[in-house]
């Protein structure tokens, strides 16, 4: 008997097991993306258009260390009067930490490169020390 493939995908998802785990979550990573970036961000999208790289080729998303990743996405891109220029959105309401560490595990593996480690915690540390900053 054919395993149709649905199913065959199906299996490996719920029986990939605790070392697929990082992998199992970029689906969900991906929805966050198309979801939340895509319209600014993918192939096609008015930045990229405009002459602004794929986000996997900035330095941002290829560089070794998530924080200036995290911080645009927790807080936006707001140029002054001065500057003008396009805005981006901060997502600090929107997405929790989890959703943006899946989203840029999928940018990160979908680009071929390695994931960077303990990225929910990273995000979660970079938004508590936004909140102390305020009080
Ligand atoms: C409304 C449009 C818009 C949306 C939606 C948006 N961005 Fe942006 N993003 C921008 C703009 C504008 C910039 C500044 C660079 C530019 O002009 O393209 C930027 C810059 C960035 C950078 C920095 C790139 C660099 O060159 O350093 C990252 C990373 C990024 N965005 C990720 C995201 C992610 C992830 C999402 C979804 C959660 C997202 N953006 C949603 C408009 C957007």
């Amino acid at each position: 008997m054919r395993i149709p493939i649905v199913m065959a995908a199906w299996i490996g998802l719920v029986c990939g097991g605790a070392a697929t785990q990082a992998a199992a979550n970029t689906p969900a990573g991906e929805a966050v993306f198309q979801g939340a970036c895509a319209t600014c961000h993918a192939e096609g999208s008015p930045r990229v258009i405009a002459g602004q790289p794929l986000l996997p080729d900035t330095h941002a998303i290829s560089g070794d260390d998530p924080a200036r990743a995290i911080g645009i996405i927790l807080f936006g891109h707001f140029p002054s009067p001065e500057q003008r220029g396009p805005w981006m959105p901060s997502f600090a309401a929107t997405l929790n930490d989890t959703q943006i560490a899946d989203m840029l595990n999928w940018l990160r593996q979908s680009a071929g490169l390695s994931a960077w480690p303990n990225l929910a915690q990273r995000v979660q540390a970079v938004r508590a020390k936004a909140s102390e900053a305020r009080r």
